[in-house]
């Protein structure tokens, strides 16, 4: 069908949005091309690229989902529909009371949603005009330069380096494109490099954008997913966040419900109302069923966070002790389930992405798909089964061992 479409295009028998051909193709699903390709050869490849829990889901999260999918009245459309059911706003606002010390108002405060990166593309939508600057950092989450591009707005890309504890640095902003900037995607703890946040530097960020009238979109999907101490942290714990700020948040990482497309968006009800508008008008909501099963993951699942962080940290550990072995060292950051691995001295990005994938039939992500200043750097996932992520360890050792 889509080669169809693609043989229509040529042939000019149909068009397709301008504004789509600024957007390069989906890191993943061009991952997942090469990789059933490789398979259709018979080479058994190990995929470290997607960060995407093979662990289940916990057994009453499913139980509930089953129970509430007998009741006819859940098959109608979700009940108050794009807002999110009140008893998932509510549950919603006592986990960041109690996992954040965050107090929100499940009236106006919290909305549900189908993901986290719906939420990113509807604030999108929501808040920028054609024309508006958008800033968000790089490397970076691809699908925000995506929302970006569809919305017809500018992204503007803020470094992100290691020799600033990869934050971005707001000074560094030319006044021009400031003037124009009336949104900001955040992330932490930050999908690809996993920095985690200080307090300070959220306060940083309020502040920034409280001058330059700009609304923030704290991104934080992996907000329980943190290593070595590191604090839990919600940009909405920093006082004045709520005048600017929404933060987004999902079931997907914390209770391996990728699948499941539940999320949450907390914060400025202003924001909150205009993402609201475009969701009343694009999707109706999450099924009832899911968000009620998301009401026991909420309230009775934080063991199944201790329990994967564990499983976690001994994937680390793993992928650190053979890195080790090919020569490569380093301090990983304190947040995600993924490692932000320096390349070998004199190798690219794709370099390394490429005689992985060739000489151990191992995928990784290239840093510079995040944005050109992840050269330097691939990314692994350890959202892989254990003997898996074994086999890989020993390929990765066996193939590069000095
Ligand atoms: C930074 C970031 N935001 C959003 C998402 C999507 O999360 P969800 O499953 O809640 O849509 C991901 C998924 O990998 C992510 O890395």
């Amino acid at each position: 069908m889509y080669a169809t479409f693609k043989k229509a295009q040529e042939e000019e028998a149909v068009q397709v949005a301008d504004r789509l051909q600024k957007i390069p193709p989906y890191l993943f699903v061009t991952l997942r091309n090469k990789i059933n390709k490789a398979r259709a050869e018979g080479i058994d490849v190990i995929s470290l690229g997607v960060g995407d829990p093979v662990d289940p889901t916990p057994q009453g999260v499913i139980d509930e989902l089953c129970r509430q999918a007998q009741i006819p009245i859940n098959h109608q459309y979700p009940i108050d529909e794009e807002k999110g059911m009140l008893a998932f706003r509510r549950e919603v606002a006592q986990w960041y009371a109690r996992r954040y010390g965050v107090e929100l108002n499940p009236e106006g405060e919290v909305a549900g949603l189908i993901g986290s990166k719906e939420g990113c593309h509807h604030f999108i939508l929501g808040v920028v005009n054609p024309g508006d600057v958008v800033l968000m950092t790089d490397p970076g989450y691809p699908a925000y330069r995506a929302s970006i591009f569809m919305a017809s707005a500018e992204p503007y890309a803020m470094p992100m380096v290691a020799e600033n504890d990869y934050f971005p640095d707001f000074g560094e902003i030319p006044k021009d494109i400031l003037k124009r900037a009336k949104a900001m995607f955040l992330n932490y703890p930050n999908n690809p490099t996993g920095a985690c946040a200080t307090r300070d530097f959220f306060r940083k960020a309020v502040d920034f954008a409280k001058a330059h009238g700009i609304a923030i979109c704290h991104d934080n999907p992996y907000s329980e997913v943190v290593f070595d101490g590191q604090e839990r942290l919600s940009i909405l714990s920093v006082p004045g966040a709520k005048d600017v700020t929404i933060e987004l948040n999902s079931l997907s990482k914390p209770y391996n419900m990728t699948g499941w497309r539940i999320g949450m968006a907390m914060g400025n009800p202003d924001i909150l109302a205009a993402l609201l508008k475009v969701k009343e008008n694009t999707d109706s909501g999450i099924f009832n069923a899911i968000q009620y099963a998301g009401v026991v993951a909420l309230r009775e699942e934080d063991q199944n966070i201790e329990k994967m962080l564990g499983i976690y940290l001994r994937r680390r550990k793993r992928v650190l002790e053979a890195l080790a072995k090919i020569g490569i060292e380093f301090k990983p950051q304190k947040g995600t389930f993924y490692l932000w691995i320096p390349v070998p001295r004199g190798m690219t990005s794709i370099e390394f992405t490429t005689a992985l994938f060739e000489k151990a039939a191992v995928v990784v992500a290239a840093g510079t798909a995040y944005g050109k200043h992840g050269e330097g750097f691939v990314r692994i996932s350890l959202t892989v089964p254990d003997k898996r992520l074994e086999e890989a360890m020993e390929r990765i050792e066996k193939t590069f061992r000095k």
